[in-house]
């Protein structure tokens, strides 16, 4: 979908997909992020997930193509959790397909606060034939020990009936396999924290509501990745 079918979803007050974060990103960070860390998420659409994250102290690189769901990120933001949240985010109005933070390649620019410590990818549906390249591009991003937190539909949604209520791509092949996690990212070269296939009843504003199946992996790169 285009960036502007985007726009149209988030305009007006509402929020699409609530204020609330997702509550497995939540989980994973109150349980693996304790100190103050720089996260990026991609496709962070109106911003729950990134004003809780600022909320609790960490700096968010927020990615996204939509200017209407970036400017909501950050009234989000500003509004549950204050200026000095704000301040923590950054908004980048960006193809998440080809967008990469400063890496220490671009040796003149670089800082060391750069480096990136989490990806989280939250309903974030990349097509299947650029989807190891994506991938590819998110295990550069972090420094060893980084973490991917990632949940997304299973091909289940469309199979099952449940996009009518809890929503998704129409297309299955944009949804994502335990399976497919593993050969993506997989044990060979960092460590699978969580790693699940589940069904829940989404509660995560108009578009995510009513029964849903998706894949959650937590995973950690590791030293030789
Ligand atoms: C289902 S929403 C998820 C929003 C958010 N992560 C959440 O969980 O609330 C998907 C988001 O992906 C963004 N998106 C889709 N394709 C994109 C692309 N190629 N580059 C940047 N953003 C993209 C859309 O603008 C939209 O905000």
């Amino acid at each position: 979908m285009e960036p502007a079918v985007w726009d149209g979803k988030y305009a007006g007050e509402d929020f699409a997909y609530g204020k609330e974060p997702n509550e497995f990103v939540r989980q994973c960070v109150e349980q693996y992020l304790k100190e103050p860390c720089h996260v990026v998420e991609l496709a962070s659409g109106e911003g729950r997930n990134v004003a809780y994250l600022a909320g609790v102290g960490h700096r968010v690189t927020a990615v996204d193509f939509s200017p209407v769901g970036l400017e909501k990120t950050s009234a989000l933001t500003r509004a549950l959790h204050g200026e000095e949240a704000l301040k923590r985010v950054e908004g980048v109005q960006a193809d998440i397909m080809s967008w990469r933070p400063t890496t220490p390649a671009d040796i003149m620019s670089w800082r060391p606060h750069d480096a990136v410590d989490a990806v989280v990818l939250s309903f974030c549906h990349v097509p299947a034939r650029e989807r190891r390249g994506f991938v590819e591009g998110l295990v550069e991003m972090l420094h060893p020990g980084g973490l991917v937190i990632c949940e997304v539909f299973h091909p289940d949604q469309v199979a099952k009936g449940y996009r009518q209520t809890s929503g998704g791509p129409t297309d299955p092949t944009m949804m994502v396999t335990l399976q497919e996690m593993r050969e993506l990212l997989g044990s060979s070269r960092g460590t699978e924290i969580r790693a699940e296939e589940v069904e829940y009843v989404l509660k995560e504003g108009k578009l995510h509501d009513g029964l849903g199946a998706v894949t959650r992996y937590l995973w950690r790169k590791g030293a030789s990745a």
